[in-house]
């Protein structure tokens, strides 16, 4: 995809710095996400990815460092402005993260009736209005146990979009599915974007995904992004290590 051309940054991590005990994970990560942009983080196993994101999304308390949203300073404003800002977040889980017990269309109305001044006859039309984007309308009243592993993953997708976010974080949306779907997946994403024009962040080992989705690359090394570009620059980077990802034959 071609380069988002405005300044309008929505998400600033600054000097980030996250350790486990002894285990220091980011020692110092700074990204930039601009309204409409895409980018696409990439890191060996284990390097911390997850953890970013969920530092952003507030699932994680971070040692140090700073994280804007939307212009406000996220990591000291009072619960209730964190939560109001999470709303304007998306976050699809590395698994698909359905409630097993609960059938598609409770699943999708669940992030809805959470909220304080939902309303209940809105409620049906939307439920369906999302299943269509992701082209699953007939799957509304099946158990998540019905549903093949691209399905729930289209159906984690769709209960993302209910709450209508402005940024959306995929930790690995295509992981563990073939390559047809997979390839789904990605049109998906790349539609949705350019339907709602969100914002995203996305992990990924997908690197078809990476190139039809990412405005932007970043890699992940040694607790911080070591390389950034576009698919097309980074591919033919001089470091053999940020190669290493682009090499898939
Ligand atoms: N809640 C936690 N408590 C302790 N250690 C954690 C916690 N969450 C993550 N870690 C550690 O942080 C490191 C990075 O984990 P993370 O899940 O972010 O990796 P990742 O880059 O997403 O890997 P993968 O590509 O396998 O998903 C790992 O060493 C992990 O063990
Ligand atoms: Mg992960």
């Amino acid at each position: 995809m071609s380069e988002v051309k405005n300044d309008d940054e929505i998400l600033s991590v600054s000097k980030l710095k996250k350790s486990f005990g002894s285990n220091t994970v980011l020692s110092e990560v700074d990204l930039k996400l601009k309204k409409g942009e895409t980018v696409v983080i990439l890191g060996r196993s284990g390097t911390g990815k997850s953890v970013i994101l969920k530092c952003i999304i507030g699932l994680i308390f971070p040692d140090s460092g700073s994280i804007e949203i939307f212009g406000e300073d996220f990591l000291s404003i009072k619960q209730a402005e964190k939560s109001k800002l999470r709303i304007r977040i998306g976050f699809l889980f590395q698994s698909g993260a359905l409630y097993d017990s609960m059938t598609v269309r409770q699943n999708l109305e669940f992030p809805i009736i959470r909220q304080p001044d939902y309303k209940k006859s809105d409620l049906s039309g939307k439920v369906e209005e999302m299943l269509e984007n992701v082209g699953l309308v007939e799957a509304i009243d099946k158990m998540p146990s019905e549903l093949s592993g691209g399905m729930q993953k289209r159906i984690g997708l769709a209960r993302t979009l209910m709450l209508e976010p402005e940024i959306i974080l995929y930790d690995e949306p295509t992981t563990g599915l073939d390559p047809v779907t997979s390839n789904e997946i990605s049109h998906l994403i790349l539609d949705m974007q350019k339907k709602l024009d969100v914002s995203s962040l996305i992990v990924t080992h997908d690197m078809q995904c990476a190139k039809l989705v990412s405005n932007r690359i970043v890699v992940l090394k040694d607790g911080k992004f070591a390389a950034e570009g576009t698919y097309e620059e980074l591919e033919k980077s001089d470091d053999e290590f940020v190669r290493g990802f682009f090499k898939f034959e």
